[in-house]
């Protein structure tokens, strides 16, 4: 057990906190003070620390590189008027890193040592949580797979790491997504429900294709008919037709978001009708030409709610309602925001204070 009296902490000399305005960053290019560091070898978790963020030794041979087994999650904390900082739901990205860690042959990381890195880090690292209105800390807990050897087999030494960036808005601007029937992000047997590394790496050159026709990102459709939508970019993916609410359903091929589950665990509080199903492009396009389709939008932790203006599909462009028209996708949006910093009533029970 590593309790938070044994994680070492070596503290950094001088906080860099000053040199930069947290409320006005890039999103993902200024980290914060210290990182977490936990190591696996001989068959047991040690030597958990935080320490200042900073490069580090690693060998060019180490097996996160070549054979992929690294696997990472993303999530954030937020800080109220009082200037108390809380996180999201940190137990479901918890729980999904170990998930993804059993589908990549990983060690599993204990509880401890993932919630108490991370509450320790935050509690150090707090001046670094903006205080505007959109912003947060965003968390990337990650583990890699590090031994010394060329050779396709699981590796025998880890590291978990959590290192944290103070972010803004992800997508200053609604969104328009081309459906993609070429390439495909997941595959049935694969592993598009876990947030392994190499999912990211082999989206970029559709996702390319796709920004140099216009658009800001694809539509994710079925491996096997490419008749059926899953999900959007690094989002879920949701519509609002007539009066429900319509999500695929989570299968190996989607990523079970956590702002997916709270989107429909709201939308399921305010009596709203949701289905969770395959959801064929047939549809979507019947619903676009009846005037059903009111809403879509793409949800996941880095945007919150991306809304979707414009869908492009067999050559064509489907105009969506304008945002300002959108009931469902507004709320929850600003119900969420409102829940994270404090300002609304946490009614199921998300928020866990630092
Ligand atoms: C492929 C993919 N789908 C969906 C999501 C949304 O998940 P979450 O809401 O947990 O951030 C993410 C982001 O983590 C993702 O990478």
């Amino acid at each position: 057990m590593i309790s938070t009296a044994n994680i070492r902490i070596d503290k950094i000399a001088k906080s860099r906190v000053t040199d930069y305005d947290v409320n006005n960053v890039p999103f993902g290019k200024c980290f914060s003070d210290h990182m977490f560091v936990a190591e696996y070898a001989d068959g047991k978790w040690q030597n958990a620390t935080i320490c200042p963020y900073g490069d580090v030794p690693l060998s060019y041979a180490m097996s996160a590189l070549h054979y992929g087994q690294a696997i990472f999650e993303g999530m954030k904390a937020y800080k109220n008027d009082k200037g108390e900082v809380s996180l999201f739901r940190p137990l479901e990205n918890f729980k999904r890193l170990n998930k993804s860690a059993v589908r990549m042959c990983m060690p599993e990381v204990p509880e401890e040592i993932f919630m108490n890195g991370l509450l320790e880090l935050l509690r150090l690292d707090s001046s670094w949580v903006p205080t505007s209105e959109s912003g947060s800390l965003y968390i990337r807990p990650f583990l890699i797979a590090t031994d010394e050897a060329i050779g396709v087999k699981p590796s025998e030494t880890y590291k978990f790491i959590i290192i944290t960036c103070p972010a803004g808005k992800y997508y200053s601007e609604p969104i328009k997504v081309v459906v993609e029937t070429d390439y495909f992000r997941a595959v049935h047997g694969g592993v598009g429900f876990v947030k392994a590394a190499g999912n990211y790496g082999r989206s970029l050159y559709p996702t390319k294709l796709a920004q140099q026709k216009g658009y800001q990102q694809v539509i994710w459709t079925d491996s096997a008919t490419h008749h059926f939508v899953e999900e959007s970019g690094t989002m879920n993916l949701m519509f609002v037709i007539g009066d429900t609410l319509l999500t695929p359903a989570l299968s190996d091929t989607i990523l079970a978001g956590i702002t997916r589950d709270s989107v429909i665990a709201l939308a399921k509080h305010w009596g709203m009708k949701v289905e969770e199903r395959k959801v064929s492009l047939k549809e979507v396009a019947e619903a676009y030409e009846r005037g059903d389709l009111k809403e879509a939008f793409g949800c996941g932790t880095a945007a919150t709610i991306a809304q979707i203006v414009g869908i492009g599909f067999e050559g064509k462009d489907f105009v969506l309602p304008p945002v300002e028209e959108r009931k469902f996708s507004t709320k929850v949006d600003e119900t969420l925001r409102l829940i994270r910093k404090g300002k609304a009533e946490d009614t199921l029970n998300w928020m866990m204070k630092i």
